[in-house]
């Protein structure tokens, strides 16, 4: 169960940078052309909002499984790799999230078709930042690989 979630944890990842980046260029490119909103564009933002929420679900059950998180003698405080994965990483995750929820949402309720894209494109951008700044990347100590 452990290593199924993270290997799925592990391969979402990818299929949500491409989410991300995919909405934040169409989003920008259509913003500055002036382009109407249409189908594709909310899908779009739609596969990215769906790609977090499911990532973040499968966090949470990594949260309570997974070593890295519970230190072993240690506070976690005082343990490098649990404070980041049970402090860092989990709290700056939720903040991206939140941030492409509420870009999705936003512009799904606003009504004009600039507007849309442009929200999209802010808050996506700095959703896509927040999550970027702490993932574990693999050239760091935390025991993660690009696969
Ligand atoms: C945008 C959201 C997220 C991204 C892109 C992301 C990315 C990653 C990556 C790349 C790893 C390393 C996987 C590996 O070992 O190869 C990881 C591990 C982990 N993530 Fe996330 N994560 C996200 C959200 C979350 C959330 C919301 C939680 C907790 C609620 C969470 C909890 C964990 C835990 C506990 C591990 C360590 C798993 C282990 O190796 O035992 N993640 N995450």
């Amino acid at each position: 169960m452990y290593e199924g979630l993270k290997h799925a944890h592990s391969g979402i990842r990818w299929i949500l940078l491409i989410a991300l980046l995919y909405a934040i260029f169409n989003a920008y490119n259509k913003w500055k052309s002036g382009a109407s909103y249409k189908d594709g564009d909310r899908k779009a933002s739609l596969v990215a909002f769906i790609s977090s929420h499911i990532q973040l679900l499968i966090g949470l059950g990594l949260y309570m499984m997974s070593p890295k998180v519970h230190a072993i003698g240690e506070s976690v405080m005082k343990e490098p790799i649990a404070r980041f994965f049970a402090v860092e990483h989990l709290a700056m995750m939720i903040i991206g999230i939140i941030l492409i929820s509420v870009g999705h949402i936003k512009a799904k309720k606003a009504t004009d078709d600039t507007q849309k894209f442009k929200t999209t494109f802010i808050f996506f951008t700095i959703g896509l930042l927040v999550i970027l700044s702490r993932i574990p990347w693999p050239f760091q100590q935390y025991g993660a690989s690009w696969f």
